[in-house]
């Protein structure tokens, strides 16, 4: 099932937003996502660093965003300004559809319900609407391959940077995945903190009818790969994964919180 690595132009070209979100995001009832195993697993553990951990501040950049938005439905609680990014034009245009209500934007409804009752308050989902949309300031272009990922642009070091299943997308190999783990890195101001959920033993995943390359990691490339990146660890938890074969062949789940060292 493993597939050639699959460079910018064909994420250019294949990359479709409303597939990828109709084939992920899916709920198999009103309040049951399809892909129960990992939102819950993610949203819960971001409900624990940004509520209960109390990890907070002025600006959270989102690397890699894609289309999505429901990394981001805690962290608005959290942070005043939140920047979203993506390498992609069409999921940086997905994104600003449903920042401005377009009609036809992603309907995101079930997921926030679903997010703001694992938060105990699903009545709460409109607010949590617009308060997501007032924190997300800007949609800026990012390249985590860069050592600047958002090259022209220089930004203020964040809080906090958070990155869901971006890294092994984009990257080719093991060094590029460490460089990329340093670049994005970079973001994050001395003492501020690093967010992330990647999968592990994943060769491939499905956008709509076609392929997508992952980079096979194991949690100690992981592990190794924040360190090295100037991060002590905080916590991280691992959750196994069972979905169809026929979207992805991804084993296990990992989160991972941690901090940028004083003089890194
Ligand atoms: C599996 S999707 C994850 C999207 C989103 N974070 C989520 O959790 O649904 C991988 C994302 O990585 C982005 N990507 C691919 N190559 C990239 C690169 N070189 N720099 C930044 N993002 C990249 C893709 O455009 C895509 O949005």
């Amino acid at each position: 099932m493993e597939c050639d690595f699959t460079g910018k132009e064909a994420y250019r070209q294949y990359f479709n937003p409303k597939d990828y979100l109709n084939m992920h995001m899916q709920f198999e009832s009103e309040n049951i996502p399809v892909h129960e195993d990992l939102f819950s697993f993610v949203l819960e553990n971001l409900q624990k660093a940004f509520l209960v951990d109390g990890i907070g501040g002025d600006t959270l950049i989102d690397i890699g965003s894609g289309p999505s938005i429901y990394q981001l439905l805690s962290a608005c609680e959290a942070f005043k300004e939140i920047i979203d990014t993506d390498f992609l034009e069409q999921n940086r245009e997905e994104m600003q559809k449903w920042l401005k209500k377009d009609p036809e934007a992603f309907d995101w409804t079930s997921m926030v319900k679903y997010a703001c009752q694992l938060e105990g308050n699903r009545e709460n989902w409109m607010e949590k609407e617009e308060k997501l949309r007032k924190a997300i300031k800007r949609v800026l272009k990012c390249d985590v391959t860069l050592a600047n990922p958002l090259d022209p642009l220089v930004l203020k070091p964040a809080d906090c940077v958070l990155s869901t299943f971006c890294l092994e997308s984009a990257c080719k190999d093991l060094p590029t995945y460490r460089s990329a783990m340093r670049n994005v890195g970079s973001l994050v101001k001395p003492r501020g903190h690093l967010i992330f959920a990647a999968v592990t033993q994943e060769t491939f995943y499905m956008v709509g009818p076609h392929r997508f390359s992952s980079l096979y990691l194991t949690p100690e490339v992981v592990r190794d790969a924040v360190k090295e990146a100037g991060f002590q660890i905080l916590w991280s938890k691992m959750s196994s994964l069972h979905w169809s074969p026929e979207i992805t062949d991804a084993h296990d789940v990992i989160f991972m919180v941690a901090q940028k060292l004083k003089g890194a």
